[in-house]
């Protein structure tokens, strides 16, 4: 990067780097004891700086070196990494080691995830670890326990309104608790993935106190405006995320007077990432989570963690120099640490965080929503424009792929990619939340709005994976078929996020078909949000009777459901081609029929996927040409298939054909 000195010349930025790092490294050695000096703990951490300088100070010059002080934050944003190292313990820094030889250790087939509310799931930490052995048997290797930090009282946004990152609430346990399930998590095999809640504070969060206080270093971590004249002048350019709790952008606060940027609820402030002392501060926390035991992190609404007048403030260009720079820094300090991002925004934003020196992983917002589409329209050719030219990956990252969430689903796709296929997507998305709220006629699913706007017709959509796909209409009218056909459903999109490429990820409950929860409303801490329909609490009965083998009806089906989806999980892990991210979409002449290949060093599968609930033809040539043969056997209902004939698809059929 060339940058412009005092006197106008162009200067080498690498330049500067050397000088600032022969002034820096000296006084960084002051922190190390001498036992971090012999056992080579302070040597490590060095020469990572070392080897990661010329981007570290590329990246923080670029965010900070306007301001007068940058040097003194500079050197604290190292001291704060240094003393994040020496506060790691063995196992961890052993664990580093291995991930630094064997980086793109998530890419393996044998990755399956899955998330859950610790208090929804098993009460506490202690009774989770209990769970472990459920986990194992589902196949899980990675587990993403939801916020579980210490949250102002009443409504906390499902955890996302931190007032303190180094406590765990303690109606869920203490750190210490948090920590040995890191550990039990990490001899059983399983990677432990939290949040870090980087854009946003609780409002009751030690610094917003004291900016609440009146103390200006700390109204500095936040954005604040004594009236309503900038505020404003934002507001003209910016969406509204959460419309139905607030209009607009920014609460006003009686005690200080001040207008505060509040993206979220309005006790979620915004922190200032202007300020590096946010940055410094928020790296000090982000280590100390880090060192508790987790693998990946999991970086909550990165799209909003810069703030530009004139510009929608998401996915600026400083938002991925800023987690970058965290990811370097993780890199030194927290090596073995990946990072997942979570931006559910336009699927051409998405991908730009998607990168070794970003976040290694990414929720694939695009793919599940144009999965529910395929569902919902009964074909499939949005869903193959789309992966066409939106899966492929940089090597070393991989994509999460899932069905549902704690959050709602919102259809981003690229209204250019609808275009080109003749659907007009203002009029498609309208069609797509009629649809999934029940209204469309003739529709199976159950779910219901989310935070519609009625000035832009803007709405998403809440509901659980099994209400949406179709089980609780089929339940209500006691018709087998329908349960059937719903069941084929959840079946056929697991089918395809446990092999299409990435880590596939669970909302843990969804194993066992659990269907919408109204009683939230009961709650006045939930009531107005009803992302709550689809965080059930756990319905461990279903366990119990399907060991027992209680063959009641109901039981029976979430027997089924639990027994369908553990058996594609264990395939899948024993499928090598199904590791890294290489798809090749197969063409089918059929639209109702998605066709692809997964391959890995010279492993071959071929999946098929009918959307409808009738038979589909396939023609036996897409089939001799996508899967390089003539005979095949289907893992899924282990029977062979020859391809002089063409291939007749079962309603919701599900394939995955390997060659014989
Ligand atoms: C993320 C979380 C969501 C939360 C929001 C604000 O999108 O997934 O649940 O409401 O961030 O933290
Ligand atoms: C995210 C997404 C939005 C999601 C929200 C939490 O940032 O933009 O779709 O609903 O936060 O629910």
């Amino acid at each position: 990067m060339i940058v412009t000195s005092r006197n106008g010349q162009p200067e080498q930025l690498h330049v500067e780097a050397d000088i600032t790092l022969k002034r820096v490294l000296p006084r960084l050695d002051a922190i190390w004891s001498d036992e971090d000096r012999s056992s080579g703990l302070a040597r490590d951490f060095q020469n990572r700086l070392i080897a990661e300088w010329p981007r570290l100070f590329r990246l923080l010059y670029t965010l900070y070196s306007g301001r007068y002080d940058f040097f003194y934050h500079l050197e604290e944003i190292l001291y704060t990494a240094a003393r994040g190292w020496q506060q790691r313990s063995d196992e961890l820094r052993a664990q580093d080691d291995h991930r630094l030889n064997d980086p793109t250790w998530f890419q393996s087939e044998r990755m399956v995830g899955g998330a859950l509310y610790v208090d929804l799931f098993s009460e506490n930490l202690k009774k989770l670890r209990e769970c472990i052995p459920y986990f194992t048997d589902l196949g899980l290797t990675y587990v993403h326990l939801m916020p579980l930090f210490a949250v102002r009282p009443g409504d906390n946004d499902g955890g996302y309104a931190i007032s303190n990152y180094r406590s765990v609430d303690p109606r869920l346990g203490t750190i210490d608790d948090l920590r040995e399930l890191a550990d039990e998590f990490r001899a059983a095999g399983i990677s432990l993935v939290l949040d870090f809640v980087f854009n946003h504070t609780s409002d009751d969060h030690y610094w917003a106190q004291h900016a609440q206080a009146g103390d200006a270093e700390y109204q500095q971590f936040y954005y604040c405006f004594p009236d309503r004249t900038v505020p404003d002048q934002y507001e003209r350019t910016l969406r509204e995320i959460f419309p139905t709790v607030r209009r607009g952008n920014f609460t006003w606060h009686d005690g200080m007077q001040k207008w505060v940027w509040t993206t979220f609820n309005s006790f979620q402030w915004d922190l200032n990432y202007h300020n590096p002392a946010v940055f410094r501060a928020m790296l000090e926390e982000m280590l100390f989570i880090a060192n508790t035991g987790v693998d990946i992190l999991r970086l909550d609404a990165v799209a909003f963690i810069w703030k530009r007048m004139g510009t929608n403030c998401e996915n600026l260009p400083e938002a991925h120099i800023l987690i970058q720079a965290f990811n370097c820094l993780a890199g030194i300090a927290a090596p073995g640490l990946v990072f997942k991002s979570e931006a559910i925004v336009h699927p051409d934003e998405v991908v730009k965080y998607i990168d070794p020196h970003e976040c290694q992983i990414s929720y694939n917002p695009t793919l599940m929503a144009l999965l529910w589409e395929s569902l919902a329209t009964r074909n499939t050719r949005l869903l193959k424009k789309s992966l066409s030219h939106r899966h492929r990956l940089p090597s070393g990252t991989a994509w999460v792929n899932y069905l549902r969430c704690h959050d709602d689903i919102g259809w981003t796709f690229d209204d250019e990619d609808a275009a080109q296929l003749g659907i007009q997507g203002y009029d498609h998305r309208q069609f797509l939340n009629h649809f999934y709220t029940g209204q469309f006629p003739g529709s199976f699913a159950r779910g219901v709005p989310f935070q519609h706007n009625p000035a832009t017709g803007d709405m998403r959509i809440s509901g659980t994976l099994a209400s949406l796909a179709g089980l609780e209409q089929a339940i209500e009218f006691q018709d087998p078929k329908l349960i059937e056909m719903s069941v084929r459903r959840m079946c056929l999109l697991y089918g395809i996020t446990l092999s299409i490429g990435g880590i596939p990820l669970l909302y843990l409950g969804e194993e066992w078909g659990m269907l919408n929860d109204y009683d939230f409303v009961k709650d006045p801490a939930k009531a107005g949000d009803t992302r709550w329909i689809h965080r059930p609490k756990m319905k461990w009965e279903y366990l119990q009777n399907f060991k027992q083998n209680v063959d009641e009806q109901n039981g029976s089906i979430r027997g089924k459901i639990f027994k369908s989806i553990q058996r594609l999980i264990s395939l899948r892990q024993k499928l090598p081609s199904l590791s890294g991210q290489q798809m090749d979409l197969v063409p089918i002449d059929n639209p109702h029929v998605l066709g692809f290949v997964r391959h890995f060093e010279g492993n071959r599968t071929l999946i098929l996927a009918n959307f409808t609930e009738e038979e589909q033809r396939v023609p036996a040539n897409n089939i001799r040409t996508g899967g390089l043969g003539r005979f095949f056997q289907d893992l899924i209902t282990e029977t062979e298939i020859a391809t002089h004939d063409d291939l007749i698809m079962q309603p919701y059929g599900l394939l995955w054909l390997e060659r014989i």
